[in-house]
């Protein structure tokens, strides 16, 4: 039905069937955000990649964790991550916040997650800390054993992406670029060019933006003649999910993966 109805608008159904669905933090809409469980509940509802934050403890372990410190999905404490061991982080339950089902869950490493990772399937690291992080995400990543195309890093620190795409860069990289429109102008502050030039000067392999209304088809032919991806966050309305599959998105982060798998007709 929705195929006949993209057709019949003349939308090009390919690429509508082609963006990538990214659940984001997991299947943060139903589970804990950026924990096994999430992870795990969007490898079950078949999406295609999984998004999830990453920092680096204390003592120089990657974990799985959005927010700086462990005040909102850590238990309480508002001690940043940067400042606790990897055993005082186990400690922690980043479950209960979400739901008394989730009591315990702890927060994961990157190497705890990595062998989650199906077949076909691809791991989006969001770093949210600074390059110092590099070296010990090279060696999880080494460690971890998977496909270089089952992992790929974004992060709004355009010195992390560039300095990623150097020491490994037959990794995909994308950068997170924000935009913000003048209320004034009605212009998006970064322009598109400008966001295109700094991801090339960074040897960055695409963008990933706010999804927003002037996302559209001419949009993401700019970004594609550019030679970059195009990914966007975080829509969770199926028709706004349409909307950009149908102007041809690379991929859709979402935190209900299945849902917005099935309004794609993927
Ligand atoms: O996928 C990108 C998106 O996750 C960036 O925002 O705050 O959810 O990490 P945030
Ligand atoms: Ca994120």
């Amino acid at each position: 039905m929705v195929i006949a109805m993209i057709a019949s608008s003349g939308l090009n159904t390919k690429s509508l069937h082609a963006a990538e669905i990214v659940a984001h933090r997991g299947a943060s809409h139903d589970a804990p955000e950026n924990t096994l469980a999430s992870v795990n509940l969007a490898w079950e509802k078949n999406t295609d990649a999984v998004e999830i934050d990453i920092y680096l403890s204390k003592d120089n372990q990657i974990v799985a964790f959005h927010d700086k410190t462990t005040k909102r999905t850590g238990g309480g404490q508002d001690i940043p991550i940067v400042e606790q061991t990897l055993a005082e982080l186990k400690k922690l339950d980043a479950g209960s916040w979400k739901s008394p089902k989730y009591k315990g869950e702890p927060i994961p490493t990157l190497l705890e997650v990595l062998p989650t990772i199906p077949e076909g399937k691809r791991l989006f690291i969001e770093v949210k800390c600074g390059p110092e992080i590099v070296p010990f995400l090279q060696a999880d990543l080494a460690k971890g054993g998977k496909a270089t195309e089952q992992t790929c890093v974004i992060s709004f620190n355009s010195d992390v992406c560039r300095e990623v795409k150097q020491t490994m860069p037959e990794l995909k990289v994308y950068w997170l670029a924000g935009q913000r429109k003048d209320k004034e102008t009605g212009n998006w502050e970064p322009a598109l060019n400008e966001l295109i030039a700094k991801a090339q000067s960074i040897h960055a392999d695409g963008l990933d933006v706010r999804a927003h209304e002037d996302l559209d088809a001419n949009y993401v032919s700019q970004v594609k003649a550019a030679g970059l991806g195009l990914y966007c966050y975080t829509v969770n309305n199926p028709t706004e999910a349409k909307r950009l599959a149908a102007a041809g998105i690379d991929g859709i982060t979402t935190d209900r993966p299945a849902f917005i798998r099935k309004a794609i007709g993927k």
